[in-house]
């Protein structure tokens, strides 16, 4: 059972199992402001393109961007490697490409959790093709334990254990985006 209505309860039961309290509300709202004044300074006086990773990263991203102050745009990919599973199938795919313009421009990704690091890899040489003026990468959890990338990610909310989570957009089966906060197996 889906127990949103439970919220803020220290536990939810997802496909019968069960998560506890992890990241409350406030605390994730408290970290997504510190980025976004961090990025407000770094980024004055230009125009980035924000771009989401769908569908995972919609509620931070909506939460980011309106406390972005500087000018700015924005565009999503949507990729899937994870399916309905809690272990990425190493396969990822592009199911939509963006409709902007990337040469000569500042880009941010905006991404809900790296895990691995195969999405954002693919993403950046994707991004890389079309010779961008600036690339950077802004996450909001950080699986340092398991991620094997060659470069480095800019911005990251919160680094995290390898263990899965849901809630604030991050889904397990389809189910438990909706969550305001997000939540651990509890094993
Ligand atoms: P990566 O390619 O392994 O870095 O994983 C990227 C995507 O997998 C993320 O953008 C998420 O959508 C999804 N993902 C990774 N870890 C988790 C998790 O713990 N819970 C839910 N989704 C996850
Ligand atoms: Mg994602």
């Amino acid at each position: 059972m889906n127990s949103a209505i439970n919220e803020p309860d220290q536990f939810v039961y997802v496909n019968n199992e069960r998560f506890r309290m992890f990241l409350p509300e406030g605390d994730i709202q408290k970290r997504v402001q510190e980025l976004a004044s961090v990025i407000n300074r770094d980024y004055a006086g230009r125009t980035p393109i924000f771009i989401g990773v769908l569908n995972g990263s919609f509620i931070f991203f909506s939460d980011l961007i309106r406390r972005i102050e500087i000018d700015c745009e924005i565009d999503f990919f949507k990729l899937s490697s994870y399916g309905d599973a809690k272990i990425s199938s190493g396969n990822v795919k592009l199911l939509k490409d963006l409709n902007c313009q990337v040469t000569d421009r500042d880009i941010i990704i905006v991404e809900d959790i790296i895990d691995s690091g195969l999405s954002i890899d693919f993403i950046k040489r994707l991004i890389a093709k079309q010779n961008p003026r600036s690339f950077a990468v802004v996450t909001l959890l950080y699986k340092s334990d398991c991620v094997k990338i060659d470069f480095k990610v800019d911005y990251i909310g919160f680094p995290i254990p390898n263990h899965f989570v849901i809630g604030y957009g991050l889904d397990y089966g389809q189910k438990a985006r909706n969550l305001r906060s997000i939540y651990i197996l509890d094993k």
